[in-house]
């Protein structure tokens, strides 16, 4: 669909859609708060069959089962799951994918969404493994999730996976022997600096990752969304550095919006696949681009090898 067929309201679109009866398995990694808790929600008011969400908060996670059940038309037999995760290092990567294969069981997931982690810190936290835990979270987690789900008989056929992060940004001298960015918090690099580098890391990794992702498993369609500015429950400036935290208040005026309200559209493309050939979308699903880095493949082969040795798949294709 083009951009200019697009509805103008995916919220009003939406209600005329019901996925009762379509059988379909959804995962909402990140599930228990935020973007991904508005989108488990929305998905259970739309009819879906099964919702299974994965977060570290046992009690939100349980709070959010309750939730869904409420919402769900009572002819969609909603069946729900909380798995609990640390998406933080490898280890706790892989024990997830093994978790929500279980917990979907051998039809596998129609709909990955992964929405976990928040913004960045603009210093490194190292995880077991010795990256930062802030990256490990938001883009190797995302990396490892997909892969192994879909090499190890996770996904159902035609399976929808999407990530809800950054999208089109592009840290041009990225290496790929350096992905924590460590090289340049130890050279000194302000708080602000890296903290605008991570964010570009993340969505320059990732971007390159679902490029390389969707032309190795055509059979399945994995879309990158950029949400804009939305306010979430825990969302707060008090981390954000410098001059940053001006600008994402500006933007949060300008462009703000709730998890409900941005829920839509992420549930608009799994409800509808009606995206056409395009993975990459802004937050009002305007088709968005690679960013320069992403975009050159001599770098994304590069990539590749090292993000599957670090989660643990060293010497696979
Ligand atoms: N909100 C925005 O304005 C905005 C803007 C641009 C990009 N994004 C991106 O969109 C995504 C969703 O953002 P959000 O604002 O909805 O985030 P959020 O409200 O902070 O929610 C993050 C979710 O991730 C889970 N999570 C965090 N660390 C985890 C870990 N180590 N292991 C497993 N789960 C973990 C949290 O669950 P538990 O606490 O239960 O673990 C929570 O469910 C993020 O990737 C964010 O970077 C957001």
């Amino acid at each position: 669909m083009s951009p200019t067929a697009m509805p103008p309201n995916f919220a009003a679109a939406l209600t005329k859609v019901s996925l009762v009866g379509q059988n379909k398995t959804a995962v909402v990694v990140g599930g228990t708060l935020g973007i991904g808790a508005a989108v488990a929600r929305l998905l259970a008011k739309l009819g879906c069959k099964r919702i299974i969400i994965l977060g570290r908060d046992e009690n939100r996670g349980t709070a959010m089962l309750e939730t869904m059940k409420k919402l769900a038309p009572a002819d969609s037999r909603l069946e729900v799951a909380f798995v609990w995760g640390d998406l933080s290092d490898t280890k706790g990567m892989r024990a997830a994918a093994l978790a929500l294969r279980e917990a979907a069981g051998p039809a596998g997931i129609d709909y990955l969404i992964m929405t976990q982690n928040g913004v960045p810190k603009g210093f490194l936290v190292p995880n077991a493994d010795g990256h930062d835990t802030g990256f490990a979270i938001q883009a190797l987690s995302r990396v490892a999730l997909s892969y192994l789900l879909t090499k190890q008989g996770g996904l159902a056929p035609n399976a929808i996976l999407m990530s809800i992060a950054n999208q089109g940004n592009s840290l041009d001298d990225l290496s790929v022997d350096d992905l924590s960015l460590k090289v340049r918090a130890a050279a000194g690099e302000s708080q602000t600096a890296l903290f605008m580098n991570q964010s570009k890391r993340d969505s320059t990794v990732l971007d390159s990752f679902i490029e390389e992702f969707n032309t190795r498993y055509p059979a399945y369609r994995f879309f990158h969304l950029w949400p804009g500015l939305v306010n979430t429950e825990n969302f707060t400036y008090d981390e954000v550095p410098g001059y940053i935290k001006y600008m994402m208040w500006l933007g949060m005026q300008l462009i703000g919006t709730t998890p409900d309200k941005y829920a839509p559209l992420p549930v608009y493309v799994h409800a509808t696949q009606t995206l056409g050939s395009g993975m990459y979308f802004d937050y009002k699903l305007n088709p968005g681009k690679l960013g320069k880095w992403a975009g050159d493949v001599k770098n994304r082969k590069a990539l590749w090898p090292v993000l599957m040795e670090i989660i643990g798949e060293g010497g696979s294709e």
